[in-house]
C-alpha cells in the first residue's frame, strides 16, 4: 500500500475524494456533532477498499449513490495516525456516504462554557485542524494532498452564529435551530477546514474583508484589524491575485491555542493580539500570506512544513516591509533570530536535535510534538539567502513563476528544490549551501544576519536602561529585543527601575508582556508573581504558556505546578499536552 504521507491512511492507488458535502448539527450539551460525510470520486471507481483517516469517530452507516449499503471495518486506534477506516467500495460508485457522530474528545475541537468567553452568555465552539486533526470531525483523507472543493450545512441552536471557513450561502431558521449553508469553491486541503460557532457579530473592514468577533471585542477588533485591505492589496501587489475572494477574521475567545490560522477565507486570531495600539498587525500579515503560500501551494505533508511557514514568514517580512519600511521589517528578523538561537539552544539533545532540519523525517512522531519555530525562522532565512544570492527582481520573478505553477496544488522540499534549480542561474543554489539548509541540523553559519542602526541602538546599551528618550520611541519589537539583550538573571534594582518607569507588568502587547514576565521568573523577581498567575488564568495562546511555565517551574515547580491543576482544565487539549511536557522537563532539570 503505498503511501505518501506519514500521517495518513491515504493510500496513493486508491480513488481521491474530490469533493466533499457535510452536514452536522451540534449539540452543545453531548458536545458531539452528528454528521453525515459525502465522499464523492471524480468518476467511477473499480471495486476495491478506500482508506480513509479517523480518530475518535462512532460510525453508524456507510453507504454508496445508490443507497446500497458498503462493508467496512474500522482498525484499532494508533496513537498519532488514528484508526484506518477502510471501505469496501463496489465498482461504479461515485460516492460514499459515511453517517456519524463525533466524540466529546474530537481533538479538533473545543467546546468553550460561557464562562470562557468574553461575554459570558453563550458557549462557543471552534475548530482547529491543522496539522492532523480533521480526521476526528470528518473520515477523509487526511493529508494535504488531496484538495477538496466542499459543500457544507451547519445546524446550531439559533441564538448562537455559525460561521464557516468559506463562502457564506445563508441561512434559514428551523425552529429553535439555525442551519446556515456554506460552499468552498477553490480546492483545499483537509487541515484548512474551519468552523466556528458563538455570540459573535460582524464589522466591514472593506468590501471583500470583515472582522466578527463577540460584541464586547469588536470596536477594539475593527480598530486593531482596520489596516487589512492595505496588507490585502501589498500581498497582491508582492505575490500575485489574492484568489479567495474574501479575507475575513474571526477573533476567538482567549482559549484559541494559536496566533493565528490561516484558515482560507476566514482567518483565526487569538484576542492576545488585540493591543489597543495595532502593534501585533505582523500578524494578520503572517496569516494573510499563507493565502499564497501555504494555502495556494501547500506542503506535501508535515514533513515539508518548513515550505508552508517558512514562505509565510518571508512573506509575512515582505509585506511588513513595503507597509512599514526596511528598518522595521529589519527588527522582526532581528527578533526572529533570536527566537531561532535559543529555540536551537533548547533543541540541542541528541533526540531531539533533527527535527532542527527543515526537510524533516516524522514516521513515527507526532507533528503537534515535532512544532518549533525552526521551520518558521530557518525557512525564512533559507529564502532570503537565496534572495540575496540572486538579487530581489529575479527572486521576486521566481516567487511569481512558483505561486502560479503550483497554485492549488502541493509539493515536496524535492520538488521545491529541482524546481528552484531549473528557474534560477545554474549556480545560485550550490553558492547558498542549499543541502546544508534542508538537511543538516542546526543554522548554517552563512545565515543571512539582520542588521540596523536601530538595532545595534539597543545592542549598545548592554542591558543597562534606555533613557526615556529613546524608550519613547520604541516600537513593541524594539522593546523585546532590548528585554532580551539583558543579562540573567537581572538583577532585582534594575527590574524594579524598568517596571517603574515604563510600566511593563501593565503593558497591552502580550508579546511584550511575555518577554517581561519570563524575564522577571528567570531573576526570580517576586513582584511580578500575581501578574504571571493573571496571565495563565486569563491566555490560552500555547507560546505564552509554554514560556510562562517553563520560566515558572524554573524558579518554583511546586507553584507552576499548583497553577497547572488550577488552570489546566481551560486550555486547549493540544496547548495543556504542552504544558505538561514542559512541567516534566522542568521537573527533570531540578
Ligand atoms: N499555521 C500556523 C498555526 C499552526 C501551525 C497551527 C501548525 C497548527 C499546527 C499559523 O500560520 C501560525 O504560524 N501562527 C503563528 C503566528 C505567526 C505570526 C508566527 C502563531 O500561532 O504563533
Ligand atoms: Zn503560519
Amino acid at each position: 500500500m503505498p503511501r505518501h504521507d506519514p500521517h495518513s491512511y491515504a493510500d496513493a492507488s486508491q480513488p481521491v475524494a474530490d469533493f466533499l458535502v457535510w452536514r452536522a448539527q451540534v449539540d452543545f450539551a453531548e458536545r458531539t456533532l452528528s454528521c453525515e460525510a459525502i465522499l464523492r470520486f471524480a468518476e467511477a471507481v473499480s471495486a476495491g477498499p478506500l482508506d480513509l483517516d479517523t480518530r475518535d469517530l462512532f460510525i453508524l452507516s456507510v453507504t454508496d449513490d445508490h443507497d446500497q449499503r458498503l462493508a467496512y471495518d474500522l482498525a484499532p486506534a494508533e496513537p498519532i495516525l488514528g484508526a484506518r477506516l477502510r471501505i469496501h467500495l463496489t465498482g461504479g460508485a461515485r460516492e460514499v456516504r459515511i453517517t456519524y457522530r463525533t466524540s466529546p474528545d474530537a481533538t479538533a475541537l473545543q467546546w468553550l462554557a460561557a464562562a470562557q468567553t468574553s461575554g459570558g452568555r453563550q458557549p462557543f465552539l471552534y475548530t482547529q485542524c491543522q496539522p492532523i486533526h480533521a480526521r476526528s470531525i470528518i473520515p477523509l483523507q487526511d493529508t494535504p494532498r488531496t484538495r477538496l472543493r466542499f459543500e457544507a450545512e451547519l445546524e446550531v441552536p439559533a441564538e448562537l452564529t455559525p460561521l464557516l471557513a468559506a463562502e457564506s450561502l445563508g441561512q434559514e431558521q428551523r425552529g429553535e435551530r439555525t442551519v446556515a449553508r456554506f460552499r468552498m469553491p477553490q480546492p483545499i486541503s483537509p487541515y484548512l477546514f474551519a468552523f466556528a460557532v458563538g455570540d459573535l457579530i460582524a464589522r466591514d473592514l472593506s468590501p471583500r474583508s470583515r472582522v466578527w468577533a463577540e460584541p464586547e471585542m469588536i470596536d477594539a477588533a475593527a480598530y486593531e484589524f482596520a489596516d487589512t485591505e492595505r496588507l490585502l492589496a501589498t500581498g497582491e501587489q508582492l505575490f500575485g491575485p489574492y484568489d479567495w475572494e474574501r479575507y475575513d477574521i474571526l477573533v476567538l475567545p482567549p482559549a484559541f491555542p494559536y496566533g493565528g490560522m490561516e484558515n482560507p477565507r476566514l482567518t483565526f486570531l487569538t484576542p492576545s493580539i488585540i493591543a489597543g495600539d495595532r502593534s501585533l498587525v505582523s500578524v494578520v500579515a503572517h496569516e494573510l500570506a499563507h493565502s499564497w503560500t501555504g494555502n495556494l501551494v501547500s506542503n506535501a505533508n508535515a514533513e515539508h512544513f518548513w515550505l508552508n511557514e517558512g514562505g509565510a514568514t518571508y512573506a509575512e517580512r515582505r509585506i511588513v516591509e513595503a507597509e512599514w519600511g526596511p528598518d522595521i521589517a529589519a527588527l522582526d528578523w532581528a527578533l526572529g533570530r533570536r527566537e531561532l538561537t535559543d529555540a536551537m539552544q533548547r533543541l540541542a539533545s541528541a533526540e531531539r536535535w533533527p527535527i532542527t532540519r527543515l526537510r524533516t523525517e516524522l514516521q513515527g512522531i507526532d507533528p503537534d510534538e515535532a512544532y518549533t519555530v525552526v521551520p518558521y525562522e530557518k525557512g525564512a532565512l533559507l529564502l532570503r539567502a537565496i534572495e540575496e544570492a540572486v538579487g530581489r527582481p529575479a527572486f521576486d520573478a521566481f516567487l511569481r513563476i512558483y505561486l502560479n505553477t503550483f497554485r492549488f496544488g502541493v509539493l515536496t522540499t524535492e520538488e521545491f528544490v529541482t524546481f528552484l534549480d531549473r528557474q534560477l542561474p545554474a549556480d545560485a543554489l550550490s553558492r547558498v549551501s542549499i543541502s546544508a539548509w534542508l538537511y543538516e541540523p542546526g543554522l548554517p553559519a552563512s545565515a543571512p544576519s539582520p542588521r540596523s542602526a536601530r538595532l545595534e541602538a539597543i545592542t549598545s546599551l548592554s542591558g543597562q536602561p534606555p533613557t526615556d528618550e529613546q524608550a519613547q520611541s520604541w516600537t513593541a519589537v524594539e522593546w523585546q529585543l532590548y528585554l532580551e539583550s539583558i543579562p540573567e538573571p537581572a538583577p532585582f534594582e534594575l527590574l524594579a527601575e524598568l517596571d517603574r518607569r515604563f510600566g511593563l507588568m501593565q503593558s497591552r502587547n502580550s508579546d511584550v508582556l511575555e518577554k517581561w514576565l519570563v524575564l522577571a521568573m528567570r531573576s526570580a523577581y517576586a513582584p511580578a508573581l500575581p501578574r504571571v498567575e493573571d496571565v495563565l488564568e486569563h491566555v490560552g495562546r500555547m507560546k505564552y504558556l509554554r514560556a510562562l511555565y517553563a520560566a515558572l517551574a524554573d524558579y518554583d515547580l511546586a507553584h507552576a505546578e499548583r497553577l497547572f491543576q488550577r488552570n489546566g482544565a481551560n486550555y486547549h487539549p493540544i496547548a495543556r499536552q504542552v504544558v505538561r511536557n514542559e512541567l516534566k522537563l522542568a521537573a527533570d532539570r531540578t
